[in-house]
């Protein structure tokens, strides 16, 4: 009887959507290779690739641009529900009950073939940046600023967000960062996803557990902890003394470590080259250098264990230096990750089959029941 905690090494299906090479560090998407979709490729096609497993034409491109701007807005009931939460909510949680409250406003919800499914996947999509903007705004006392269709999604949702229009580098980054957190095969949100799914329950309950699941610091809600990490180091010369004394106390180091690599994550070399050029514009190395220096001395220290730094080691850098609000960053994550959700759902489904594991029992098996008064 092999019981496999954390279901480590353990297969639930096969996949045409996601490779990751862990010892090598590659990271593929249905072939195509995360380094040449973050140099040349956007989002909007990402997702593309996610939903169909290949390239789109031209004229498939645009229409799903047209389709993923055209859902942008938010039915009105849902902003009041937005603007209705505690200004003091988490984003995450403003961001699960609203997509939860959502569903009953698709007119498919219950339709479960597979163009309606991926309708929904699309109108969703269109939608996180929207709800994500719109609470940010409202808990800050701002106006909300409405959706501009003739813009991507990326450049778009920092422009609801911040309230003006992004720098050219900075609507560049975004989309770096929603193509590199897009997809990454069987993590615990897309599972927890997948098993809401294999219920043939819909699929914004779906998204709703995966949105629950990455709230959790070990998985999206890292990169959060790795800011609050650097700003307790505050300088490089800190690093040593940090985290030397953090692993003897047997602490895990936010933004390092990964269950699959266990070489470099591809996407954190990616983040930090823009979390350089950032800080470089900004003319203030203080947190890239600190970051650095943390990176080595744990390198030194953890790595012939296999631990590096992960995607969420410099994404929450990147979105720092961007003037992001760090409990922003695991929505920013959402955002992205909502095409690997239900790109993995969609697949799901077209042979679904209910998960059920088991669990060793190893309790008592003839306890006697005795009255409450007795007891
Ligand atoms: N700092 C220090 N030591 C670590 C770390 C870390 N961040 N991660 C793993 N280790 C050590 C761990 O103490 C253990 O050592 P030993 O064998 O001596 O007891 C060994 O490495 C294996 O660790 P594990 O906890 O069994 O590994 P896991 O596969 O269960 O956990 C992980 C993977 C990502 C949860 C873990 O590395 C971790 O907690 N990292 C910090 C949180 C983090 O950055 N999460 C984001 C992951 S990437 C994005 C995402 O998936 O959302």
């Amino acid at each position: 009887m092999a019981i496999s905690r954390g279901l480590e090494n353990v297969f639930v299906d096969e996949t045409a959507i996601c490779y990751i090479d862990g010892a090598q560090g590659r990271l593929l998407y249905c072939g195509y290779d995360i380094v040449d979709l973050a140099a040349r490729s956007t989002f909007e096609e990402t997702a593309f690739i996610l939903w169909h497993r290949r390239l789109p034409k031209k004229a498939e491109l645009e229409e799903l641009r047209r389709q993923l701007a055209e859902n942008r807005p938010i039915p009105p009931e849902i902003l009041d529900l937005i603007k209705s939460m505690p200004r003091t909510a988490h984003p995450m949680d403003v961001l699960r009950t609203a997509v939860s409250a959502l569903a009953s406003y698709d007119p498919e919800l219950n339709q479960n073939t597979p163009d309606a499914n991926l309708r929904k996947a699309i109108r969703l999509t269109a939608k996180f940046p929207t709800i994500t903007a719109a609470y940010h705004r409202t808990r800050q006392g701002l106006a909300v600023v409405k959706p501009d269709p003739k813009r991507g999604l990326g450049e778009d949702f920092l422009r609801m967000l911040l309230g003006r229009d992004p720098d050219d580098l900075m609507a560049r980054i975004m989309d770096v960062c929603l193509i590199l957190h897009a997809e990454h095969g069987m993590n615990a949100s897309t599972f927890g996803g997948v098993v809401t799914a294999s219920t043939l329950s819909d699929l914004y309950s779906a998204v709703v557990a995966a949105i629950g699941t990455l709230k959790g610091p070990l998985h999206g809600g890292a990169n959060e902890e790795v800011m609050k990490m650097l700003l307790e180091v505050k300088t490089a010369e800190n690093a040593d003394e940090y985290v030397v004394s953090g692993l003897q106390a047997k602490r895990k180091l936010s933004g390092f470590g990964h269950r699959v690599y266990k070489s470099y994550d591809p996407r954190a070399t990616i983040l930090k080259d823009y979390a350089q050029r950032l800080s470089e514009q900004k003319g203030d190395l203080t947190l890239f250098e600190t970051a650095e220096a943390v990176e080595k001395v744990m390198v030194r220290e953890v790595g012939p264990k296999g631990i590096y730094p992960n995607v969420d080691f410099f994404s929450g850098i990147v979105y720092h230096l961007m003037g992001i609000p760090h409990d922003l960053f695991t929505p920013i994550f959402a955002v992205s990750r909502i095409t690997g959700w239900t790109a993995h759902v969609l697949e799901y489904w077209e042979d679904n089959r209910i998960m059920r594991p088991l669990d060793l029992y190893n309790g008592p098996r003839s306890a006697e029941y005795t009255p409450i008064e007795k007891r």
